[in-house]
C-alpha cells in the first residue's frame, strides 16, 4: 500500500514514513486533551524532533479517527485573505499548539519554515506542497533552491522537520482544511525571498 505519512527533512527531502493509518486503535474515545498530555510526554522524553514526529504522527492519526467533531470543525474562510485558522490549543510559555486552518482553492502560503517540528492532516480538499533547500551559499545563506513537490489529497499526514522549506498551494475547487499541529518555536520561523535570497521572521 502507497504511503500517505510524509516526513519533509531539514534539508527539504520529502520522504514516505511507515503508514501510521493502517492501524486499529482502541475503540474508546480519544480526546483532544488526552492527545495534548501525550504530546507534552512525548516533548519531555524525545528531545530528538524526528523521533518526536514519528511518535505523534499515529497520535494525529488516532486523533482525527477518534473524535468527529474535529473532522468538521472549520471556520468558512475570510473574504479579505482568503483563509482561517481556528486555534484549538495555545499557551503562553509553553511550545506545543493546535489548530484547523482552512483555505480557499488558489491560496499559495510563503515559502517558509516552522521553526519547530510540525505535523498536518489534511481533512478535505487538495493541497500542492513544493520543497526547497539551501544549497550552502556563503554570500546568501537564505538562499533557495526548489527540490520537489507533492499533491496531498484529505486523508494524507505530512511531517515537517524544524527547517524543511515549504510552501502549500490550496488546489482543486473546495476548501482546503488541515488539522495542524507545532512544537516550540525553538528557532524563529522563517518566510523566505527566492529571488532576493533573503529571509524574514513571518
Ligand atoms: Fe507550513
Amino acid at each position: 500500500m502507497e504511503s500517505r505519512d510524509w516526513l519533509v527533512s531539514d534539508n527539504g527531502e520529502c520522504q514516505a514514513c511507515i503508514l501510521s493509518g493502517d492501524v486499529q486503535w482502541p475503540s474508546n474515545p480519544y480526546r483532544l486533551y488526552r492527545f495534548l498530555t501525550e504530546i507534552e510526554d512525548i516533548i519531555l522524553t524525545f528531545k530528538e524532533n524526528r523521533r518526536r514526529l514519528q511518535m505523534i504522527r499515529p497520535l494525529v492519526r488516532r486523533l482525527l479517527t477518534s473524535s468527529y467533531w474535529l473532522q468538521t470543525e472549520f471556520l468558512e474562510p475570510s473574504s479579505a485573505t482568503g483563509f482561517s485558522i481556528l486555534k484549538l490549543y495555545e499557551e503562553p510559555y509553553f511550545g506545543l499548539s493546535a489548530e484547523i486552518v482552512a483555505a480557499r482553492p488558489g491560496i499559495v502560503s510563503p515559502i517558509h519554515n516552522h521553526g519547530t517540528w510540525a505535523v498536518v492532516l489534511l481533512l478535505q480538499g487538495s493541497c500542492k506542497y513544493k520543497f526547497w533547500e539551501r544549497p550552502g551559499d556563503k554570500d546568501f545563506p537564505h538562499k533557495i533552491k526548489p527540490l520537489s513537490q507533492k499533491v496531498l489529497v484529505a486523508g494524507d499526514l505530512i511531517s515537517f522537520m524544524p527547517n524543511a522549506i515549504h510552501r502549500v498551494e490550496s488546489i482543486g475547487d473546495e476548501v482546503t482544511v488541515s488539522f495542524c499541529v507545532y512544537g516550540s518555536q525553538e528557532n524563529q520561523r522563517l518566510a523566505f525571498d527566492p529571488i532576493l535570497h533573503t529571509a524574514e521572521p513571518f
